[in-house]
């Protein structure tokens, strides 16, 4: 059976989902509670991780042995890297890499490399990259497919940013996606992640985040919704 775990770091990012949740049920791991239930008659999980890339990486560890998940989504909010995003526009991963390790000196990695990971960034499900452009463009959702890049960092300073946007190139900066995509991938589930802009990483970063830091978090819970819904009526696409 199919079985969707989605994630988000804080309260706000997963509260909306779990409203919905049909027959929920609540239980413990890692200081973490898992919420299990139909979203939209989809099977889910859904996990507010806490913020960073050791909670989004034990997340999915898991989720992956003890609740059986099929698929992974991470769901929240984003500083923009690209100066034509909006606050509020989606991003949809094309793939996903740190911003925030670099072993450079000991090795010719460039900046994201993992030494000993067969991949830089990591990648993502097309399918389920492709199902949420769609449930974007059906509901006249403004957004972009490109790189999400990752790192134990807030950003809010342009210097940083352009530096950030110039090694890894990227759409956006958050704070897990890319730990969820390496747990992913070393587990062999497919997954995604999505995120709205709540700011744009940069001076005025400090200010807006807490002026559309729900907005933009729920902007992209209510993306997450439609996508379960639609995993639960077309199981075949998975
Ligand atoms: N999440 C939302 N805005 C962010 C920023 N500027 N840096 C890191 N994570 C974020």
């Amino acid at each position: 059976m199919k079985r969707l775990g989605i994630i988000g770091a804080m309260e706000v990012e997963v509260s909306l989902l779990r409203e919905q949740l049909e027959a929920p049920s609540a239980s413990q791991r890692a200081g973490m509670t898992f919420w299990s239930g139909l979203l939209r008659g989809m099977p889910v999980v859904i996990v507010p991780c806490g913020v960073g890339k050791v909670n989004a990486a034990l997340c999915v560890q898991v989720m992956a042995d003890l609740y059986g998940v099929t698929h992974v989504v991470n769901t929240g909010i984003a500083g923009s890297l690209d100066a034509s995003l909006e606050i509020g526009e989606i991003v949809i991963s094309s793939d996903v890499m740190y911003h925030d390790v670099q072993v450079g000196t000991i090795g010719n990695y460039p900046r994201g490399q993992v030494p000993g990971m067969d991949v830089r960034a990591f990648p993502v499900d097309r399918t389920l990259g492709a199902l949420a452009a769609r449930m974007c463009s059906e509901q006249g959702i403004a957004y972009r497919t490109g790189r999400i890049v990752s790192g134990d960092q807030f950003i809010c300073d342009s210097e940083i940013k352009a530096e950030i946007a110039r090694q890894c190139g990227g759409l956006c900066v958050e704070m897990e996606g890319a730990a969820i995509a390496h747990a992913a991938y070393r587990n062999r589930l497919p997954a995604l992640v999505l995120r709205a802009i709540s700011d744009k990483a940069d001076d005025s970063a400090a200010m807006d985040y807490p002026t559309f830091e729900a907005l933009a978090a729920e902007r992209c819970a209510g993306l997450t919704m439609a996508l379960a819904e639609s995993l639960a009526k077309e199981t075949d696409v998975l």
